[in-house]
């Protein structure tokens, strides 16, 4: 068989981080002339991307990557490669309980993929790659995005934060910011290339350039973005509430593309479980914040995560975090069960919650959430929104969309044909819990 006929297949976990990467996985894999295949079962090369921020994600990749056992066993030839957060996390372990696993690569070495996928093909010997420390903020490839019109754009890798719960800073190493032109560069391409929407990624964007020595960068390069021709739509992930600044709620106020949804994780309602959580704010902190967002950008929509029974978390604790959920008034929320990571400091802590507990608490808090996402997508109800087409559904009897500011909007296909990526005005009808249903006005 020659080298064009190989096919690679990608299994993507985890945070749009991860995704991104993903991309550019894809990216190289093309370079060097493989086509997608869907099918692991037949596909040349398989890797899987994975995440470890909770034991259930682990869970689940393992038994995936389990799966690939027999794969190996059917073709010996098959490359099989375990990349991101899990790889870097548990290193030369993984591959000894998963000998079918040929490449194991770090979070780092996601520019140099291609370079070691080459070595590997020549010599056929198994490889962990885990430095943390060699990795480029600066970003060359070609990227072979999932969507055609909507883009995922780092700007920055890494975490400094260290909230006492999180693995990411462990797994993902410090914070390095690309450069304002590297990153505008990319955008200008894939405007090139037909994209229409743009999120800039990374854990904690508010603290975009503090490597170079600027606090104000963040709010300087999403006005720089906004200036981009071509550039109709851009979102930001992750916003923390301590490093977010007045400089970007106004930056967000005046500039035309720039989505009114602010994305902020408050994660917990006490001041007390966040000061162990090191998140650097108090509940105070953070209701203050809404109010400034809701000053400049009153129609924005507010999202958050949110974690329940972190260690010690009574049930008090746990009421200030449905205390906040009802005076924000979410749009969405994540909501996340604690889960012990080990190596983190909050795995140490006593009074552990259980699970019992915690799961109860989840139960409540969606509860509550549920409430508050129907409550503000019936405020939607008679007004007309913008919504970019993604795609009609699988029935194929509607179309779906989202909002300037995030919601998810379906109304039925009729006669008219859209393209994907096609501004539609929607005259919104109905509200549910998780969307909104409407009819195209033009
Ligand atoms: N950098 C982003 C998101 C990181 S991970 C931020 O700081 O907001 C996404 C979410 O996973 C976090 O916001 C948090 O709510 C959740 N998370 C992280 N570690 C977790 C853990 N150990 N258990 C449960 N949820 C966790
Ligand atoms: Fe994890 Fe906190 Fe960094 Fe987010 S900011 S990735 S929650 S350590
Ligand atoms: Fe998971 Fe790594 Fe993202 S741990 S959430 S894939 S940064």
């Amino acid at each position: 068989m020659s080298d064009k006929n190989k096919t690679y297949c990608l299994i993507n976990y985890g945070c749009q981080m991860n995704e991104s990467d993903t991309e550019h996985y894809a990216g190289q894999l093309q370079e060097l002339g493989y086509a997608p295949n869907p099918d692991f079962h037949t596909a040349d090369i398989i890797i899987v991307n994975t995440c470890c921020v909770r034991e259930s994600a682990e869970k689940k990749i393992a038994g995936k990557i389990g799966e690939l056992k027999a794969v190996k066993r059917a073709n010996p030839d098959v490359v099989i490669c375990v990349a991101g957060c899990m790889a870097q996390k548990d290193g030369e372990k993984l591959r000894k309980k998963h000998p079918q696993v040929d490449l194991l690569l770090g979070t780092a070495y996601v520019n140099d993929f291609k370079r070691l996928l080459l070595e590997f093909l020549a010599e056929r010997k198994a490889a962990v790659y885990t430095d943390l420390t060699i990795h480029q903020s600066e970003f060359e490839g070609h990227m072979v995005r999932q969507s055609s019109f909507a883009a995922w754009i780092p700007i920055m890798y890494g975490c400094n934060n260290f909230c006492t719960y999180c693995i990411v800073p462990y797994v993902r190493g410090r914070e390095r910011s690309r450069s304002i032109d590297n990153i505008v560069a990319e955008i200008e391409a894939a405007v090139k290339d037909g994209y229409k929407e743009f999120t800039l990624l990374g854990q904690n964007v508010n603290s975009y350039g503090k490597d170079f020595g600027d606090k104000d960068a963040f709010a300087k390069l999403l006005r720089r973005v906004d200036i981009i021709p071509g550039v109709e739509r851009i979102h930001y992930m992750t916003s923390h509430p301590r490093d977010m600044s007045e400089e970007v709620i106004k930056a967000v106020a005046e500039c035309e593309h720039i989505c009114e949804n602010f994305h902020m994780p408050f994660q917990a309602g006490s001041s007390e479980i966040l000061r162990r959580m090191n998140r650097g704010y108090t509940k105070e902190k953070y209701l203050e914040l809404v109010k400034l967002v809701r000053k400049y950008v009153p129609d924005a929509t507010i999202t958050t995560d949110i974690i329940v029974g972190f260690p010690g978390e009574t049930e008090e604790n746990f009421e200030e975090t449905l205390d906040v959920v009802r005076q924000v008034g979410f749009t969405s929320a994540y909501t996340f069960i604690y889960s012990k990571r080990s190596g983190t400091p909050a795995a140490k802590m006593e009074n552990q919650v259980p699970l019992a507990v915690k799961k109860e608490r989840l139960n409540r808090l969606m509860a509550l959430q549920n409430e508050n996402s129907l409550k503000c997508h019936e405020k939607l109800v008679g007004q007309t929104v913008e919504v970019l087409a993604e795609g009609p559904s699988k029935q194929k009897t509607v179309w779906n969309g989202r909002t300037r500011t995030g919601v998810l909007v379906l109304w039925p296909i009729e006669d008219k044909q859209y393209e994907v990526g096609q501004k539609v005005n929607v005259q919104i009808e109905a509200a549910q819990t998780w969307l909104v249903k409407g009819k195209a006005v033009d």
